[in-house]
């Protein structure tokens, strides 16, 4: 059975369009655990849009599951890293020439940074995660460098507008599952996964964890909305 880990970073995008202290990422992260979430994925971006460092070493004290950094293969992050110690970095492209055209990481290209990144991650204790599209060539550079994981970069599929364009995609992703699981690298997956989309994912035996976030939280607004309002016009009242 997949296990579900939890991107919490818009619930701090919404605290941050205030720059307030609500809505909290950290009590999103214990409601999502007592729900059953399998882990909690923040993404500390270098412009610190949405999840500060405050919320990271919060969550890190707080959460019981697993913690997992989606971070960028800089210098600055891999410090950060290593003072927190995530039970997994991620590694996203956040710069335009780290990306393949897809979205996903440019790994090939960047094979000698992403190894030397990948070895003071493992040095401090941490797995480590590469977000990649699913490419042949984008495993095997990343089996390469000795990977502990890939995240297959779902969004084409998710945001594919015609079924054959669906099916073509899902197609890459049972490839890649296929080849990543030879190589005995541990696969997860995510990126505009949502409710209807998931379904079909959830059938490939081969993905241990799907990260998602923003339907989560989009659904948390909604099916939350009638109590919240409920509970405040008692106040008005
Ligand atoms: N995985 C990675 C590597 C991501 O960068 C993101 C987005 O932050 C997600 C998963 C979650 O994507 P979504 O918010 O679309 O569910």
């Amino acid at each position: 059975m997949a296990m579900l880990a939890v991107n919490i970073d818009h619930i701090a995008t919404l605290r941050e369009a205030r720059k307030g202290i609500e809505p909290d990422p950290v009590f999103a992260a214990v409601l999502a655990e007592l729900a059953g979430a399998d882990g909690i994925i923040v993404h500390l971006r270098e412009d610190r849009r949405h999840i500060q460092e405050r919320d990271l070493r919060l969550l890190r004290d707080i959460i019981k599951t697993k913690l997992n950094l989606e971070m960028a293969a800089t210098q600055d992050m891999v410090k950060i890293a290593l003072d927190i110690k995530p039970d997994v970095a991620t590694i996203v492209p956040e710069k335009r020439q780290e990306l393949t055209t897809e979205g996903g990481l440019e790994v090939a290209l960047n094979k000698d940074h992403l190894k030397a990144i990948i070895l003071l991650l493992h040095d401090g204790g941490i797995k480590v995660s590469l977000f990649i599209d699913p490419d042949m060539e984008q495993i095997k550079a990343a089996h390469k460098i000795n990977t502990d994981f890939i995240e297959i970069h779902t969004g084409r599929y998710a945001n594919a507008k015609l079924q054959s364009d669906q099916d073509a995609e899902f197609e890459k992703i049972v490839n890649t599952c296929k080849i990543a699981q030879k190589l005995g690298i541990g696969i997860n997956a995510g990126h505009g996964l949502n409710y209807q989309n998931v379904k079909r994912l959830a059938q490939l035996r081969e993905i241990e964890e799907f990260n998602i976030g923003h339907s989560i939280v989009s659904r948390g607004v909604l099916v939350g909305m009638e109590r919240a309002v409920r509970e405040m016009k008692e106040m008005v009242r």
